[in-house]
């Protein structure tokens, strides 16, 4: 069973059954927000970037689950002491209880001096799944794909901060994804879209449209 549980805007988790991998803990001020920080669990916690619809609860989701924090260094310091937590940088990757976690670059800005804004490539019940983050297109998602299969992307295609419906289409291609799940959009009227216009300018890929509170299996 490898389930993904999408909480709203850019919230998810994916739980292999032993596992929780939160991932971008926004929940408190989330007009999105599926449920409230304090009913979601998590093993471990990953963050893309310190923008605040994406660090959002991460501090008291960690010190509420003692769960393992996963992120870059910069951000890691604000997360404060006593926290369990594993510094990576772009290009790393850190073997997990649950298979692997390979921190790619995304082209976004950070909300943290000194930092960078990732994604994530996540080895998880024999599936990689990656996680794009905030991030415009760029050619390098190719290579993501080639290093490894990617059986499900989860990308944002709210335009306005990151990537809009056709250049996450692009994405798909440049990822030679199977599967791709759009995330990132119709939280504020800014970043307004329609999934299923996406949905119609994916080639060769299933995309699932996924709305908050909602759940499917990764199969
Ligand atoms: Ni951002
Ligand atoms: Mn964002």
């Amino acid at each position: 069973m490898l389930s993904y549980n999408y909480y709203g805007h850019a919230c998810c988790q994916i739980d292999d059954g032993k596992d929780k991998i939160l991932i971008d803990p926004y929940f408190t001020g989330n007009p999105a927000a599926s449920v409230k920080e304090s009913e979601v669990d998590a093993t471990y916690v990953l963050v893309t970037h310190a923008h605040g619809d994406h660090i959002g609860d991460v501090v008291s989701v960690v010190v509420r689950t003692d769960a393992t924090a996963i992120t870059i260094p910069e951000i890691l310091d604000l997360a404060g002491d006593g926290a369990k937590t594993i510094g990576m940088n772009l290009g790393g990757t850190v073997k997990t209880s649950f298979g692997f976690v390979r921190m790619v670059p995304a082209l976004h800005s950070s909300g943290v001096p000194g930092g960078v804004a990732c994604g994530y490539v996540i080895n998880v019940g024999g599936k990689n799944i990656y996680f794009a983050g905030d991030t415009a297109l760029f050619g390098d998602m190719k290579l993501i794909g080639e290093r490894d299969k990617i059986d499900y992307a989860i990308l944002p295609i709210g335009g306005h901060y990151t990537m809009d419906p056709v250049d996450a289409a692009k994405a798909v291609e440049f990822l030679g994804a199977e599967n791709v799940i759009p995330i990132h959009y119709n939280t504020w009227d800014i970043i307004k879209q329609d999934p299923e216009e996406f949905a119609k300018l994916v080639k060769n890929a299933k995309v699932h449209i996924v709305k908050p509170g909602e759940s499917i299996e990764l199969i």
